[in-house]
């Protein structure tokens, strides 16, 4: 059963077994049955590179449903179940006025697997709207629900990455946003110097929608397109030591203060730096406009991306002394 439509790197791996769910009860019941021993769960797959074929049941989580939980004058907290598209799902959110996802439009993957790596961009991150999550757990079917804090959120980070990696199936993401009095974030550069070129100055939350969706077109590739899976690394956050030898070897590089001891450096930059933005190798590449996203031309192997990475990787590491990970799950 191939993958190749399951995955926005689009990459053509096989799964053993395929099945798609529709509910919570159908994945409860999928989870329980033993005939198959293997089991391998899949969202909107659009944060993973598959580096070879899939020896297990692939269980495709397609639960859809946005409910209005609760609401007064001021806020509405709305329950959405994880097969939604999230972008499709910010869409609506915008229709009713409600506020607080419009940064992170155009994000692709279902709204399920937003947690598992606290998605951001442009000055907001999930856990900045996220209540809570209800997910099965697989060893005993039973349905958990997680406050804010038990996800453990940091960036690009939480605890379904760590101590609870593989272990849970999020059916539900629960998320407070506001009515009126709307709290726009046009602080990062790209925002405000987009709207400033619309002369808009009193921007609603479809402006800021409309202008993240406008710069994400402009860098970003669209994986229905060529095959892709956002940022493949993280960017790298150092110590205050490491970081004032960097700078002092590279005074023009961009960076952002964390805290008093940490400091970020675009990922994108040192690899740009390190020769690589528009590189092609057979059907793997680095993107042309952002060079922190590795694209599949066509018919690109799992391996082929990753091998790609690899030296990546290497030759950042060696110019700069900086290791760089990647924030794609690797499925090997
Ligand atoms: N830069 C380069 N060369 C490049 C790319 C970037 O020099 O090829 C420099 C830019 O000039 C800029 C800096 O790096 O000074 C930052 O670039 P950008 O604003 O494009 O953001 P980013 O740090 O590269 C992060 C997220 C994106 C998110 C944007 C906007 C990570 C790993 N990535 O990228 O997230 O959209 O900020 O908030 O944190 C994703 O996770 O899939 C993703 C796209």
């Amino acid at each position: 059963y191939s993958l190749k439509d399951y995955n926005t790197f689009g990459i053509d791996a096989k799964a053993k077994f395929f099945i798609e769910i529709n509910s919570v009860q159908e994945l409860q019941d999928i989870l329980a049955d033993d005939t198959y021993q293997n089991k391998f769960i899949l969202g909107g797959g659009s944060n993973m590179l598959i580096t070879q074929d899939i020896d297990a049941l692939v269980i495709y989580v397609n639960i859809k449903g946005i409910h209005i939980q609760n609401e007064d004058e001021d806020f509405v907290k709305i329950k959405v179940m994880a097969g939604e598209n999230w972008h499709e799902m910010v869409l609506w959110t915008l229709e009713n006025n409600f506020g607080g996802l419009e940064n992170m439009s155009l994000i692709p993957g279902n709204t399920g697997t937003a947690p598992i790596q606290n998605i951001g961009a442009y000055g907001v991150e999930l856990k900045d709207v996220f209540v809570s999550c209800e997910a099965i757990r697989m060893a005993d079917q039973k349905l958990v629900h997680f406050t804010k804090e038990e996800c453990q959120f940091g960036y690009r980070d939480s605890f379904f990455k760590n101590e609870g990696k593989d272990q849970y199936v999020i059916t539900s993401v629960t998320l407070k946003l506001t009515k009126k009095n709307h709290v726009l974030n046009t602080n990062y550069g790209a925002i405000s110097e987009e709207l400033a070129r619309n002369n808009n100055m009193d921007p609603s939350i479809v402006d800021i929608s409309n202008a993240v969706i406008t710069i994400r077109n402009s860098k970003l590739p669209n994986p229905k397109e060529l095959g892709n899976s956002g940022s493949f690394f993280k960017n790298p956050v150092i110590s205050k030591e490491v970081f004032e030898d960097f700078i002092a070897k590279n005074p023009e590089a961009p960076f952002y203060k964390v805290s008093e001891e940490e400091f970020k450096i675009p990922a994108g930059w040192l690899i740009e730096q390190s020769g690589y933005k528009g590189k092609r190798f057979g059907d793997a590449g680095v993107h042309k406009k952002q060079a922190l996203v590795l694209v599949n031309y066509g018919n690109a192997k799992g391996l082929d991306i990753l091998n790609l990475a690899h030296k990546i990787i290497a030759d950042v590491k060696s110019k700069f002394g900086i290791t760089i990970q990647p924030e794609v799950n690797l499925i090997k």
